[in-house]
């Protein structure tokens, strides 16, 4: 194992999905949650991920979707989020895609060629809802959600689809951004790469088809507010 791909959020897009597989060569791939909401090919992208990660962690809207709870995003985008969930993501999904994305694991501790990482959706002390911004990461913040305050190479999130590395206490922190809906200054979605041999990261940006994102979206959600929310949370206009 040398170069490990790090990917989060994809949300349905699959059109991003298919171009991040394109350009990228990786011996290991680890994918930290939110397969599904927002976009309009939640069942192809979760068979797409399924089948090219070799671990998955579970994100809030892959939560929410299979226990038919709230997903606790952020309010500017939650009813976009209610509404894609009941309109696209149950109604194109298959079942057994509900069941699978319900049973994903909340976090990932492993060991890759020594290199201790710790993956999380959210945080370490609330790995499916909380947030880890830059600026935001102490010790305190670091504790698991059993109260314990462990050491790692890497600390992993994802969820704030905003792309960073940063140092702290011994410790490297990093968000690889979403690879489908980003929210950070780029508006390109983004992957990371960690090669283990080197202990290196490389933050990613990508192109991909939007027209055919669009076009998509347009099938999925006839409403005209809602198509707009959804265009915009895509930074599609
Ligand atoms: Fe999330």
């Amino acid at each position: 194992m040398s170069r490990v791909l790090i990917a989060s959020d994809i949300h349905a897009n699959l059109e991003a999905a298919k171009n991040m597989f394109k350009e990228t060569s990786y011996d290991y791939s680890i994918f930290l949650g939110d397969l599904v909401d927002y976009g309009p090919k939640p069942s192809e992208t979760v068979q797409l991920f399924r089948d090219n990660f070799d671990e998955l962690i579970q994100g809030n809207h892959d939560y929410a979707v299979s226990h038919n709870s709230d997903d606790m995003c952020s309010p500017e985008n939650h009813e976009i989020s209610v509404y894609t969930r009941e309109n696209i993501t149950k109604k194109l999904m298959a079942k057994d895609e509900i069941t699978y994305v319900g049973n994903l694991k909340r976090s990932l501790v492993a060991e890759l060629d020594g290199v201790r990482v710790a993956c999380f959706h959210g945080k370490p002390s609330d790995p499916l809802f909380g947030y880890l911004y830059p600026w935001e990461i102490s010790s305190e913040k670091m504790r698991n959600d059993d109260g314990r305050l462990p050491t790692y190479d890497y600390v992993i999130v994802g969820h704030t689809h905003y792309q960073f590395l940063s140092q702290y206490d011994g410790m490297v922190f990093l968000n690889p951004g979403s690879c489908g809906q980003p929210r950070d200054r780029s508006h390109m979605p983004g992957y990371a790469i960690l090669d283990t041999r080197k202990n290196t990261v490389e933050l990613k940006h990508f192109n991909y088809d939007k027209f055919n994102l669009a076009r998509d979206l347009k099938l999925v959600i006839p409403e005209r507010k809602y198509l707009e929310m959804a265009l915009r949370l895509f930074r599609l206009i």
